[in-house]
């Protein structure tokens, strides 16, 4: 009998979903085994509704996930853990591809003595690790999370003059304040640095409002127009969020957030009226727009790379549970993998912005910010 290997995903969508599902297909078939995908995540898993995936199936190309996306997190399923044991091993398999954001993933540390390969995808960027090193600059490991890097470009290109609102700013005469996603980590929102915003406030940095309406307001006398991008999880100086729903929580206990930019617009709007006219004080949240589209070219790449990859991991047998990451050397990206045990070994995989890529005072991105950064998306010139 073929060997058979299961893949799912889970959580947010993002662009490269089915360049992984199709290239491990691919990587299947080469390898004499099958591929079975659970429609909707860890819920198909549990009721083992599933497809086999063949090569030429999925478009690597079209965005989203044709397995479908849901947020089941199997603690809260009675007996969920063995119920999803029991599925696989009643369906004959030999390994899961469990794509997924940390949330996804940690439902594959509920399940014991089966292996595993876990690949990170979310626009969030929040899996991995950006470490300190001694020489002050910033090492990442698992480099970007899928998703991020189209993302990311999505979000340089809303803001930029050659795409996007700068013009409308500018010819009439507006302060936009634009919400990215993100929830608790703003790496999203560092990266539209790439389309040079005047402002970026990141949850990791919580913001001294007097402050920042200075600064607006200084360099609205100045230019004319000025663009601020807000994380939706963003904070005031006491630690407070600008804005969420707490008693909206996903099944993963987070809040809901939404409306940072809307408070802080209207905050602005009204505080700005005594210095000039703030009619044209707006804001803007894109929303679904930055998960949504094809893969741009990087994370095509590397999503095609790690389905790749880990049916070859699988295939090579392997014992318990492994996280696929993409590192970055002087030769490009590549695969690599970190064992992980327990659950504070993933809760070590919770990053948020270092501080070193980020610089408070100007509320912009640091010189090693655009060195990480200028690797995944395209600068924009203004
Ligand atoms: O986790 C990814 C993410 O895009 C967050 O940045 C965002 O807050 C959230 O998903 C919103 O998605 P949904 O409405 O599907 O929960």
């Amino acid at each position: 009998m073929k060997k058979r290997f299961g893949i799912l995903t889970g959580g947010g969508d993002v662009p490269p979903l089915n360049a992984v599902i199709s290239s491990a297909a691919e990587e299947c078939e080469k390898n004499n085994c099958e591929l079975l995908g659970f429609i909707r995540g860890w819920d198909g898993l549990l009721n083992k509704n599933y497809t086999i995936v063949k090569p030429g199936d999925i478009d690597p190309n079209t965005g989203g996930t044709a397995l479908k996306s849901s947020r089941v997190n199997i603690a809260r399923v009675e007996n969920g853990p063995a119920k999803a044991l029991a599925s696989l091993n009643e369906l004959n398999l030999s390994g899961l591809i469990v794509i997924g954001g940390d949330d996804t993933t940690s439902n594959s540390l509920l399940i014991d003595g089966f292996p595993q390969v876990m690949i990170s995808k979310t626009i969030d960027n929040d899996v991995g690790i950006a470490k300190d090193k001694e020489d002050g600059t910033v090492e990442m490991i698992n480099y970007f999370t899928l998703g991020y890097p189209t993302a990311s470009d999505k979000i340089a290109s809303f803001v930029s003059w050659s795409e996007g609102l700068r013009t409308t700013a500018y010819s009439h005469e507006r302060i936009l304040v634009v919400e990215s996603m993100g929830l608790h980590a703003g790496w999203l929102t560092l990266s539209s640095a790439a389309g040079k915003p005047d402002f970026i406030i990141l949850p990791e940095f919580p913001v001294d409002y007097d402050d920042l309406k200075e600064h607006v307001a200084e360099r609205f006398l100045k230019n004319g127009h000025v663009i601020v991008v807000i994380s939706e999880g963003a904070k005031w100086k006491d630690g407070s969020y600008i804005s969420v729903d707490e008693t909206n929580l996903d099944p993963f206990g987070h809040p809901k957030f939404k409306g940072a930019a809307d408070m802080l617009a209207s905050k602005l709007k009204t505080d700005l009226k005594n210095h000039f006219d703030t009619r044209n004080v707006n804001s803007v949240n894109p929303s679904y727009l930055y998960r949504c589209g094809a893969p741009n070219s990087v994370d095509l790449a590397a999503g095609q790379l790690l389905g790749r990859e880990a049916v070859k991991k699988l295939s090579a047998g392997i014992n318990g549970r492994f996280f696929e990451v993409i590192q970055h050397n002087d030769s490009g990206f590549y695969a690599d993998y970190f064992e992980v045990n327990n659950m504070q070994s993933i809760k070590d995989f919770h990053r948020m912005v270092n501080p070193k890529l980020y610089n408070p005072a100007s509320y912009n991105i640091s010189d090693e910010g655009i060195k990480y950064l200028s690797k995944i998306v395209r600068f924009r010139d203004k």
